[in-house]
């Protein structure tokens, strides 16, 4: 059997005897032995500085996490993937979302060049966003298009629209865009209200143009639109569509000409500088969209040629194999304060969970250790206000990664300094807690009472030693914001590599499907519940009473 501690033993066992070593020590320890610590424990790339030094790590961790990644075959790894070889394993397929940023040809060899339909694609989503950005995108009876409704789910929504309310400064001032990627109607229902269906386009997003979701909300639409504007309509003017399977598209009722391709070797949650991204080229123009693949494009340079020690997604990425496999902690937070990145941990959460969150390996055995931690976060302020306790007094141990920018697109007097202060303070809290010394002075400069003293100490205590990284970035500008996605998306590479396992396939979310096609039926005729378990059969017959 190979597993990720028996590929790389020597590497594993060392990081095991150094991590009971180094659990004896706090982070205030750590701090106090190594007063340069926050300059050798933080690397910077462009304009984001990635300051790890409040993790529970020091410089010989990181030099045997760089071991474990070389036993690993990291590097073997991200020359694989940068020279177009299969290591999507069980689908046979190359990963090249790197050369969806990329603008020089061949890529990635002469032989198997995929950049002349990566650029012929760029320009005809450019031509098609000036199209709508200029007013001359007409629908039913030449009415300028007005709004745009993006119809997808997973890889083919939360990029999208993480990065078009990321970058909502830059939106157009005419142009609304939308996102509908839920099976419930609440959610498209209420936004079909608000829009005038002879200036709307729906673009529907689907890889497969197959998923359940996306084919439910998109013929719903289409209905719309006749219910609305009357039989026959050109429903050609009102949609768009992205898909592998272009056919599948023309079928459905989309002009040859709207529909633009994705390729195989784009995965969903890799997705968002294809056409996938085409509403969010069409909200921030074609300009910032070339910026944000320029970022990418740069971190990916960085990415393929950087040393690992100096190497911001290898050195992310086992700093969270640090926390996974010899601390323990099963979860890891995302707490970005700014409100633009509102939706960076939805879509961090199926890049990493989706990717790796796998128990077996590429070569079919299990992989004998913890994979992905269970990612999830939310904006860090208001997290404060709500979940936070948990993270400084409930015994858990969450590493964090706090992300901010420095600079603000929304400056309003005071605000960005308080925003900034509270991100600092609760990474240094949590790090360094309050001892019991410290609760007692605090609470005797208040002046209390002996009694109520020794009552409140032991809940005034904090025992920090929770570690986190901060993300700081010079601005939310789009060639930053492009870089950050590739970094996190090369970290997840990276972590799948160490875990042995395909971060590129996602048959976990099969059985799911399955079943729910199988009882779909089951509304209708009731008779087909016996097949289920008893609990399924309770469920639907409560519908049926209820409904
Ligand atoms: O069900 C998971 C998934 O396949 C994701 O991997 C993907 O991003 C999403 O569904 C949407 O798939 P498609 O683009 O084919 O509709």
């Amino acid at each position: 059997m190979t597993n990720m501690t028996n590929t790389a033993s020597h590497a594993w066992a060392a990081l095991t005897a150094h991590s009971q070593t180094l659990a004896k020590k706090h982070l205030r320890d750590l701090f106090a032995d190594d007063p340069g610590r926050a300059s050798s424990l933080s690397l910077s790339f462009e304009d984001i500085l990635y300051d790890f030094s409040k993790q529970r790590l020091d410089r010989e961790t990181l030099e045997l996490l760089v071991r474990l990644a070389e036993a690993s075959a990291v590097p073997e790894l991200i020359r694989r993937m940068f020279d177009g070889e299969r290591i999507n394993v069980t689908e046979g397929r190359s990963v090249l979302h790197v050369a969806l940023r990329r603008s020089t040809a061949p890529f990635p060899s002469a032989r198997m060049d995929v950049m002349p339909e990566v650029l012929v694609t760029r320009g005809r989503m450019a031509e098609f966003a000036d199209l709508l950005r200029s007013g001359r995108c007409q629908g039913h009876q030449g009415t300028a298009i007005r709004d745009v409704v993006n119809i997808g789910i997973g890889g083919s929504d939360l990029g999208p629209k993480m990065v078009n309310q990321a970058l909502r400064s830059l939106a157009h001032p005419a142009l609304g865009v939308h996102y509908v990627s839920n099976l419930d109607g609440a959610q498209l229902a209420p936004l079909l209200q608000t829009l005038d269906p002879r200036s709307t386009l729906f673009i529907v997003v689907s890889k497969t143009f197959t998923t359940q979701e996306t084919m439910l909300n998109a013929e719903t639409a289409r209905r719309w639109l006749e219910a609305n504007l009357g039989d026959g309509i050109d429903l050609s003017r009102h949609f768009a569509a992205v898909s592998s399977k272009p056919e599948r598209a023309v079928a459905f009722g989309v002009g040859a000409e709207r529909v633009f391709p994705i390729w195989d070797w784009v995965g969903g949650r890799y997705s968002l500088w294809s056409a996938v991204g085409l509403s969010l080229m069409i909200a921030i123009g074609p300009h910032a969209f070339d910026e944000l693949l320029h970022g990418a494009e740069r971190m990916d340079e960085h990415f393929r040629t950087a040393p690992l020690a100096r190497n911001l997604p290898a050195v992310m990425g086992l700093i969270g194999v640090w926390n996974t496999n010899f601390l323990g902690a099963a979860t890891s937070a995302v707490l970005p304060y700014n409100e633009s990145l509102k939706y960076l941990p939805s879509f961090l959460q199926q890049l990493e969970m989706e990717s790796n969150g796998k128990s077996v390996g590429v070569s079919g055995d299990p992989v004998g250790g913890e994979t992905c931690p269970i990612v999830w976060g939310e904006l860090g302020n208001n997290g404060q206000h709500a979940f936070f306790q948990l993270l400084h007094q409930g015994g858990r141990l969450v590493p964090c990664d706090f992300i901010a920018s420095v600079r603000s697109d929304y400056p309003l007097p005071g605000h960005q300094e308080a925003l900034l202060s509270n991100c600092f303070a609760q990474s240094s809290a949590l790090a360094f807690g309050k001892t019991e010394d410290e609760a007692r002075q605090g609470m005797e400069k208040e002046r209390l009472p002996a009694e109520q003293i020794a009552a409140l100490l032991p809940h005034r205590v904090f025992a920090g030693n929770q570690p986190s990284s901060t993300l700081l970035l010079k601005s939310l500008a789009p060639a930053t914001l492009g870089a950050l996605v590739a970094l996190y998306e090369h970290k997840v590479l990276v972590q799948g590599a160490i875990w042995g396992v395909n971060s590129f396939d996602q048959w976990g979310v099969e059985l799911g499907k399955a079943v729910a096609s199988r009882i779909l039926p089951a509304f209708a005729e009731p008779s087909l519940a016996a097949a289920f378990d008893s609990s399924t059969q309770a469920l639907l017959a409560y519908c049926r009473q209820s409904s």
